[in-house]
């Protein structure tokens, strides 16, 4: 590939607004308005004419699209499998190529290359194990992995027999694990000994041992990651506790991939949302992998010799879709990474790239936002000139984080493709696409082919350019969207399909047209907060805290970071006669971490004697959330307690802006 190309050009005109170069344009695999024009005319074709050439079927569907609202399938009679999508069908051509770079925490360990055929074979093994330990078709596997390739091996496992995966996020707590896998009725855990974290060795093992306990749990299967001198001495438990390696050295290669019908669910994920309980949203197999492959193909523009590195953990949506099934399903080569980005310095991820020549990166704002304060200089003495495509996902990006990462680490000649998705759309919905454009720092962009955004004031008016609404879509549905919420059918209606009544998907974003075809993402409407990337909700954290025996109520609201975008803030009230102090404080934020993991750690707690409440009883979240950062606080007449105001604003320190 040509180094140190132009992909981009400025516009002549409009600040921080780019184009795709030339070369750009020509190398791209769409580079033509008529791609949208034609998914307009009859997006029911296009999606058609994608899943078709997108992916390997076993037999053709019946009919393209049906909708019962609030539900909806795609391909429906279609059979396919993800497994034989993601591997069987690249061994002729691409046997031999990589599909998988790990690379370990530990700068003295060496990286594994796995290629498609050695991945093929590894999934084929552990899907066999898998029958072995008693996984049928639809049972659920609750997987609590790190970054390390035996995560995609039991993912597409699990795909392989038509069993269906629930990935918990390794550094949430097993109390938090155990209720997910409880939730799903998981028969069979796959986990690890443990694995490197800014240099200390984490026994993941023993937290999960804490969800093991679930009544449905049978049999858990240990991944080996430390040996040597590193190795953890674990307590295995005899009939229910089974080593990877061992049971893989007797595994059979020998595995057909089992056909399923396009809308079978292919995987649960986790989520938060309004209340305390986290929901199990389900994705299928045919509509989600058809847009996970084209996201990855047009998205990020893959070709035959690039190089993606996607840094988000598989715990979250992003590390489904464009760690496991996006790339391996176009048959890219992909780099994944054990650790920290501050191991051993805040250089590690420039260093990782200019190893593997990387040439599309995919990280978070709040990374971002870290590697500019610590510095452009950390990049001096690595090789980033193989790099073509900046990407970023998960939060909005502020104008300065943009350009600092257009310009560091891009170099002013690689387009910033800005995502807007949810772990409930599956795939990417809004954003440029590279051989299009235009990419224009804090905009999303346009949304993605054969899908149709809208923005909606109160009445579900669309609204005029400039101003702010709700970001809906309309039918049909984008292919990758949940088709539930794992049995919950009311969480599903109520969340997604009641805002706008049944035949519109809420997002549950803020969002406004910065032009005709472009929309920018101001954030979350709803008490949903995104601390670094991750997303929490208030109504979970609340609940931990309440679980603290000294403590009668709490509220939780995101306060804006510099660095996390968002961090949780805690108001508690404490039972009488319980006096604040800095060990009730520790105790609380103690709680949280054992309850939901070290990301939901409250950054700030005030103790305080009561909390905002309207007539019925709801904590108005609002008024502390506009307190914290001095905003108007609206009307207090419909308060419950309107005197709690005044207090509160003391206990803050708030002044009106
Ligand atoms: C937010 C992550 C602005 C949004 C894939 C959404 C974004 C929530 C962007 C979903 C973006 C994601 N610009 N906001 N490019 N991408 N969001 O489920 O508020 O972890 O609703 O999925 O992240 O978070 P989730």
């Amino acid at each position: 590939m040509a180094k140190k190309e132009k992909w981009v050009v400025r516009d002549k005109n409009k600040r921080n607004v780019f184009w795709p170069s030339v070369e750009m344009r020509e190398r791209a695999w769409v580079g033509t308005d008529r791609f949208y024009k034609d998914a307009a005319k009859n997006p029911m074709d296009f999606w058609a004419c994608l899943a078709r050439d997108g992916l390997d079927w076993f037999k053709e569907w019946k009919k393209v699209y049906e909708s019962k609202p609030p539900y909806f399938k795609w391909f429906l009679g279609g059979k396919l499998n993800a497994s034989y999508n993601c591997l069987d069908r690249h061994l002729k051509d691409k046997g031999n190529k990589v599909a998988i770079i790990w690379e370990s925490e530990p700068l003295e360990e060496r990286e594994r290359k796995i290629t498609y055929r050695g991945l093929y074979r590894e999934v084929c093994k552990f899907s066999n194990v898998l029958k072995k330990l008693g996984v049928k078709k639809g049972d659920r596997v609750g997987i609590y992995l790190p970054m390390i390739p035996e995560v995609m091996v039991s993912m597409l496992a699990c795909a392989r027999i038509g069993a269906v995966h629930s990935i918990v996020f390794s550094a949430f707590s097993g109390i938090n694990f155990r209720k997910r896998v409880e939730d799903c009725g998981a028969k069979v855990l796959v986990t690890c000994d443990g694995y490197w974290r800014r240099g200390k060795q984490i026994n993941l093992k023993k937290q999960a041992d804490v969800a093991a306990k679930a009544k449905t749990v049978k049999k858990v299967v240990v991944v080996k990651r430390f040996t040597g001198k590193d190795e953890l001495k674990l307590p295995m438990r005899k009939g229910r506790d089974y080593w990877y390696h061992e049971l893989m050295a007797k595994a059979s290669e020998d595995s057909k991939p089992v056909p399923v019908e396009s809308n079978t669910p292919l995987f649960l994920l986790y989520t938060s949302g309004t209340t305390g309980k986290p929901k199990g949203v389900i994705h299928d197999t045919a509509g989600y992998l058809t847009q996970a492959y084209w996201t990855t193909l047009w998205d990020f523009d893959l070709h035959e010799d690039d190089v993606f590195w996607c840094t988000a953990d598989v715990g979250w949506i992003t590390g489904h879709t464009y760690n496991c099934y996006g790339p391996l399903s176009v048959g890219a080569t992909m780099v994944i990474y054990e650790g920290s980005p501050d191991m051993p310095n805040w250089g590690r991820l420039w260093k990782i790239a200019d190893k593997f020549d990387v040439s599309v990166f995919y990280t978070a704002p709040t990374a971002i936002r870290m590697f500019k304060k610590m510095g452009c200089e950390l990049t001096k003495g690595y090789d980033l000139s193989t790099l073509r495509i900046l990407g970023t996902v998960g939060e909005p990006i502020d104008l300065e984080t943009w350009l600092w990462y257009f310009g560091c680490i891009g170099n002013g000649r690689c387009p910033v493709i800005d995502t807007w998705w949810q772990t409930e759309t599956g795939g990417t919905l809004v954003n440029a696409l590279p051989g299009i454009g235009p990419f224009i720092a804090t905009v999303a962009g346009r949304p993605f082919p054969g899908t149709r955004a809208e923005i909606l004031d109160e009445k579900g008016k669309p609204v005029k350019k400039g101003r702010t609404g709700y970001l809906v879509f309309k039918p049909p549905f984008p292919p990758g969207l949940l088709r539930g919420v794992w049995k919950n059918p009311k969480k599903y209606r109520d969340t997604y399909w009641r805002e706008y009544g049944p035949k519109v998907y809420y997002t549950s974003d803020g969002a406004k047209w910065f032009d005709k075809h472009n929309i920018r993402v101001t954030g979350r409407v709803d008490d949903v907060m995104k601390v670094a990337g991750h997303r929490l909700s208030s109504a979970e954290i609340e609940d931990a805290i309440t679980s603290h025996p000294e403590v009668i109520v709490s509220a939780v609201v995101p306060k804006p970071d510099e660095i996390r975008g968002q961090v949780p803030v805690a108001f508690v009230v404490l039972r009488p006669g319980v006096k604040p102090s800095p060990e009730v404080e520790a105790s609380i934020v103690k709680q949280v971490r054992k309850e939901i993991g070290p990301t939901a750690k409250p950054h700030q707690v005030f103790f305080v004697k009561g909390l905002p409440k309207t007539r019925s009883g709801k904590i108005m979240r609002r008024f502390l959330k506009s307190m914290l950062v001095n905003e108007k606080l609206g009307d207090a007449s419909t308060l419950q307690n309107p005197e709690i105001v005044g207090y509160l604003k003391k206990v803050v320190g708030y002044k009106r802006k």
